[in-house]
């Protein structure tokens, strides 16, 4: 079986001065033996280019994530971050994560732009759905599966619902699943040990580099 993946959304969190003092807090308690997952870090687009640099300099291996990419080609699009600009700073994006449907209004139109978008920039797409009756686009290797009533909630879904919902996803869609929704320290390991989820998603509890780092070592 491969190293589960265990990937940090950070959502709306953390100016650069907070984002430096996590890495340092993470350095600091990075376990001496190393790691046995993937570890992806998804901070804001704003400190992608800090990361790729610590990263490097420290020599951790830790990929990073967008957590989310324009639907628009590059171009006169102000405001906006395309897949092209993210090429060589980033690794992975994360694609339709519930907020970004109900908040902003994405639609499956404009989350399949973003698929098509992100894999001819060559980035790997984490594709967040709430079920598996969700369609996933083609080209998506990672499926995050959210139930909404788990986000931000303290109420995970039950694993072994978890492992079956992921099971349905692979029976339709060739790719690993990750859960996410209220994954914690002491919860972690009961998600990762069914047989149908590769990783976990994790939002609040990636915000304190310790509480991340128990995570990954109580996922493996
Ligand atoms: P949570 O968020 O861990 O804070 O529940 C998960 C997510 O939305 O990715």
């Amino acid at each position: 079986m491969r190293k589960p993946i265990i990937i940090g959304n950070w959502k709306a969190h953390k100016s650069l001065v907070q984002a430096q003092a996590w890495a340092q807090d993470l350095v600091q308690n990075w376990p001496q033996k190393g790691v046995g997952t993937e570890i992806v870090l998804a901070p804001s687009f704003i400190h992608l280019a800090f990361f790729k640099d610590f990263l490097s300099k420290k020599n951790l291996p830790i990929k990073l994530s967008a957590q989310d990419v324009s639907a628009s080609p590059e171009g006169a699009y102000t405001g906006e971050v395309t897949a092209p600009m993210l090429s060589g700073l980033s690794d992975y994006v994360l694609i339709g994560h519930s907020e970004r449907r109900n908040y902003f209004k994405e639609t499956e139109e404009i989350l399949k732009k973003k698929v098509e978008r992100s894999l001819e920039a060559g980035l790997k797409i984490i594709y967040c759905v709430s079920g598996a009756q969700m369609a996933v686009p083609e080209g998506v290797t990672i499926v995050g599966y959210e139930p909404l009533f788990a986000i931000g909630s303290g109420k995970p879904d039950n694993p072994e619902n978890a492992n079956r919902i992921a099971g349905e996803i692979k029976s339709k869609y060739p790719a690993e699943v990750v859960y996410g929704g209220s994954v914690k320290p002491d919860n972690a390991q009961d998600f990762i040990r069914q047989s149908n989820i590769d990783g976990l998603l994790i939002g609040g509890a990636s915000l304190k580099a310790q509480d991340f780092l128990e995570i990954i070592k109580n996922a493996v």
